[in-house]
C-alpha cells in the first residue's frame, strides 16, 4: 500500500504539465498522487510505480477521498465552461481535508474581469486561495510554446495566421514550469508568492515565423489577417465556439495590446530551477517532424 500520510495530490496529472510534475515528483522520491479521470489512465499510472486515484474535478464527492491524507495539492483546472466551480470544488476539498499548501497553475493575464473565460477563471480561483488559510502559490505562465503544435498544418505550408500585429508573448515550455512547480512543492519557502514564468525571451508572432524558417531551413510566413477572420479560420479549422472566441480575445485585446500582462518578461524560471529556460528554436528543432511532415 501508498503512504498515504504526506503527499501531492496532483490534478490534470495526464496532461502536458501534470504527467510532467507527476514524473518530477516521483523522480525527487516524493509521495505522489495522480488524479486521473478513467480507470485505465489510473492502471497506467500506477504501471509506472506512482500512485493514482480516480476522480473528477466537476464531483466533488470524488476528490474529497482523492485529497484525503495529503499534505499538498498541485491544481491544474481545464478550461472550459466549468473552469471556475472546478476551481472552487479543488480549493474546498483542499481546505476541508486539512491540505496545507496548494500550489495552483494559474495564468500570466490572469483578470477576473476579463473576456477570455481560461484569463478569469483561474483568476477567481486564485482569489479564493488567497482570501484562504491554506499556504498558497500561484504560478502564472506566459502561453505555450506547445500551442503552436496546434498551427503545425499551417506552419507545414508555410503559412502563420495571426491578429496580434506584432504584439509580443513570453512563450514558454511546459517542461520548464513543470520544473518550477516541482520545486516549488518540494522545496518550500514559496508560500504568499506569485510567480509570473516566462520563456527567455519576448517574441511576437511575426518573429516567430523567422524563426520557425530559420530552424526549419524554408520560408514561414506570418500572416496577419483581421479578428473577426482570424476567429472564422479557427472555427474552419476545428476549433469550438468557446475556444475560437477565447482566443479571438487573446490574441487580439492581451497580445496585440500588452494588457493584463501579456508582454511580461521575467527570469524568474531561472532563479528557482536553476538553469536557463528553454528557447522557442530549441522546442522548433524537437518537433521538426511535426512542423515538415504530417
Ligand atoms: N496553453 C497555454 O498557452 C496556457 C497558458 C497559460 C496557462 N495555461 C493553463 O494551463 C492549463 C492546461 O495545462 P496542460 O496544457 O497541461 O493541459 P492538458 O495537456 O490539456 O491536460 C488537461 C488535463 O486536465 C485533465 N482534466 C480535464 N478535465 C478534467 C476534469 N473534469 N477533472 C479532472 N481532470 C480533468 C485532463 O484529463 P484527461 O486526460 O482525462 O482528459 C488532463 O490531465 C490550463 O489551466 C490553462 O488555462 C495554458
Amino acid at each position: 500500500m501508498p503512504d498515504r500520510s504526506s503527499a501531492v495530490l496532483v490534478t490534470g496529472a495526464t496532461g502536458g504539465i501534470g504527467r510532467q510534475v507527476v514524473t518530477g515528483l516521483a523522480d525527487a522520491g516524493e509521495p505522489v498522487r495522480a488524479l486521473c479521470r478513467r480507470q485505465q489512465q489510473v492502471d497506467d499510472v500506477r504501471d509506472r510505480g506512482v500512485d493514482a486515484v480516480l476522480g473528477d474535478l466537476g464531483d466533488p464527492a470524488s476528490l474529497r477521498a482523492a485529497v484525503e491524507g495529503a499534505d499538498r495539492l498541485f491544481l491544474l483546472t481545464f478550461p472550459g465552461a466549468s473552469q471556475r466551480q472546478h476551481g472552487r470544488n479543488a480549493v474546498e476539498a483542499a481546505l476541508a481535508a486539512g491540505v496545507q499548501r496548494v500550489v495552483h497553475l494559474s495564468t500570466a493575464d490572469a483578470n477576473p474581469a476579463s473576456a477570455i473565460p481560461w484569463a478569469s477563471a483561474p483568476a477567481c480561483t486564485d482569489a479564493l486561495l488567497q482570501a484562504s488559510p491554506v499556504a498558497w502559490t500561484l504560478l502564472r505562465p506566459a502561453a505555450f510554446v506547445q500551442n503552436f503544435l496546434e498551427s503545425a498544418a499551417g506552419i507545414r505550408r508555410g503559412v502563420l495566421p495571426q491578429t496580434s500585429g506584432r504584439g509580443v508573448t513570453g512563450w514558454i515550455d511546459t517542461a520548464d514550469i513543470a520544473a518550477v512547480a516541482v520545486r516549488v512543492l518540494v522545496e518550500g519557502g514559496h508560500e504568499g508568492r506569485t510567480h509570473v514564468l516566462t520563456g527567455p525571451e519576448l517574441l511576437s508572432l511575426p518573429a516567430v515565423a523567422d524563426q520557425l524558417s530559420a530552424v526549419l531551413g524554408r520560408r514561414v510566413r506570418s500572416v496577419r489577417l483581421p479578428s473577426p477572420l482570424f476567429y472564422a479560420l479557427l472555427r474552419a479549422t476545428g476549433d469550438d465556439a468557446f475556444t475560437a472566441a477565447g482566443l479571438r480575445h487573446q490574441f487580439r485585446d492581451v497580445v496585440r495590446h500588452g494588457r493584463d500582462d501579456g508582454d511580461v518578461f521575467t527570469e524568474t524560471v531561472r532563479a528557482i530551477t536553476g538553469r536557463a529556460p528553454r528557447s522557442f528554436a530549441e522546442f522548433v528543432e524537437e518537433n521538426r517532424q511535426a512542423f515538415t511532415t504530417g
